[in-house]
């Protein structure tokens, strides 16, 4: 299996050019199997979870191609309403097809969706919205079936902001009469792009980065051409590992306001960050300041998915920093394998890490967990003394593009080994 190996110490400097961001291209992709015909969709990051994305649309009976960074799905013949449990476990976010097809045939059967073990994941909320728009949903033989003879337009209020649950009442909605309200809906960059995508569709999307979404389809739906926004999470990617290896770098392609929930977190640890014309320049010289007080929070909150990422940073910062998880019960999984490399942090009530900052920390064999804990570890890695091995990586490459290339062009020591 595939591993990189890190030699630490190396202070990072150049330019690196900002993939598109996954969790956007992700329900967007599904978008196009809800309406009819050939989309584009640029700035496709090239990922597993990408692969996994269009392999569904495969399935339903789409043709798919990549030209470059762009997408092209063509949705004229789609038919297919079932998703074998092989696909919808590639990934969390299969589970967007669930409004997407339930739009397009009005009917669908799926399983639970696979991704990242970082808690229980549950899909109440998904459920309970859709059946109140009229879908009947039951769970036979471990695959949910869903039908809809007729999809309404309704007010939805969500218990709590989630991503998902927002995307797929979104999607859902392209197929309902009358005009669909999401209250409490998230207000993630993403959505907005989701939005917008299907606006080019024909869609009337109001509130979408606000906390009510109001969807309606005056008229026919078809295609349409989309260039997906840049990604925010890889992007504090960058600036933490920057901020952990020290050095100079300029992200190419950064959307700033994307990026507001966590850039004064990396400046009260010393990390001078600035912004001109779609260019974040990142520096940091000597140690990292700790961090007094982080908690995840739905945007515009500091994003779960930074999380383990600045962890690794605070692990090497000057004074103690306590870092609260607050939307997945199980996410500080990485924490075992960042004390393997000399980190000192302890875990209160499973939701409070306490990372006591150490003068540095030393290579080690360690493993990805989840996606972002993976790269916490490639951070902490690049800031440390010595080699680093990490195994597992499959999980870096669901998300993020050429991770060991982009690093290696900023001065990193890395490479991958099979
Ligand atoms: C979440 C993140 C998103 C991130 C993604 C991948 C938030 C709010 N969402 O999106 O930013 O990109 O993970 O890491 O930060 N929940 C339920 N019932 C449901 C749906 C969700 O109880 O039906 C709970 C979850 O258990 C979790 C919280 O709501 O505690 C957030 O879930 P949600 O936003 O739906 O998760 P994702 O869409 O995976």
């Amino acid at each position: 299996m595939a591993k990189l190996i890190i030699n630490g110490g190396r202070p990072l400097a150049g330019c690196v050019n900002l993939q598109g961001s996954k969790n956007s291209a992700l329900p967007i992709l599904a978008a196009c199997a809800s309406v009819n015909g050939i989309s584009v969709i640029h700035n496709c990051p090239d990922l597993t979870d990408v692969k996994a994305a269009t392999d569904i649309l495969s399935h339903i009976g789409c043709k798919v191609r990549r030209e470059g960074k762009a997408v092209i799905v063509d949705s004229t013949d789609a038919s297919n309403s079932v998703i074998p449990e092989s696909l919808m476990h590639e990934m969390r976010s299969s589970i967007i097809f669930l409004g997407a097809l339930l739009a397009r045939f009005g009917e669908c059967t799926v399983t639970a969706p696979g991704g990242c073990e970082i808690g229980l994941r549950p899909i109440d909320l998904h459920l309970s919205a859709l059946r109140s728009m009229g879908a009947q949903i039951t769970e036979e033989g471990g695959y949910l079936v869903c039908r809809a003879n007729k999809l309404s337009g309704c007010c939805i209020n969500l218990d709590f902001p989630s991503v998902g649950a927002t995307e797929n009442i979104m999607l859902a909605a392209l197929a309902a009469s009358g005009e669909t309200v999401i209250h409490n809906a998230a207000r993630e960059p993403e959505i907005e792009d989701l939005a917008h995508f299907i606006e080019k569709c024909g869609a009337k999307v109001s509130g979408a980065g606000q906390s009510v979404i109001r969807i309606s389809v005056p008229s026919k739906l078809s295609a349409a051409e989309h260039t997906v926004i840049p990604d925010r999470i890889v992007a504090s990617t960058y600036i933490a590992a920057v901020a952990s290896a020290s050095g100079k770098i300029t992200v190419k392609g950064a959307e700033y306001q994307h990026l507001a929930p966590v850039i004064p977190a990396f400046e009260a640890m010393g990390c001078a960050v600035a912004y001109k014309n779609g260019e974040l320049n990142a520096q940091l010289t000597g140690r990292p300041k700790r961090i007094k007080l982080i908690r995840t929070m739905p945007y515009p909150g500091f994003p779960t998915d930074s999380q383990a990422i600045i962890m690794a940073v605070a692990a090497k910062s000057r004074g103690t920093s306590v870092i609260t998880e607050k939307i997945f019960e199980n996410r500080f999984r990485h924490v075992p394998e960042l004390i393997k490399m000399g980190a000192d942090i302890r875990v209160e009530d499973g939701c409070v890490a306490v990372v006591e900052g150490v003068a540095s920390l030393h290579g080690a064999k360690v493993e990805s967990t989840d996606l972002r804990g993976g790269c916490a570890l490639a951070i902490a890695a690049m800031g440390a003394e010595g080699q680093t091995v990490i195994e597992k990586i499959y999980h870096i490459d669901r998300g993020c593009e050429a991770f060991e290339n982009r690093f290696a062009e900023l001065g990193a020591d890395i490479k991958r080994t099979e």
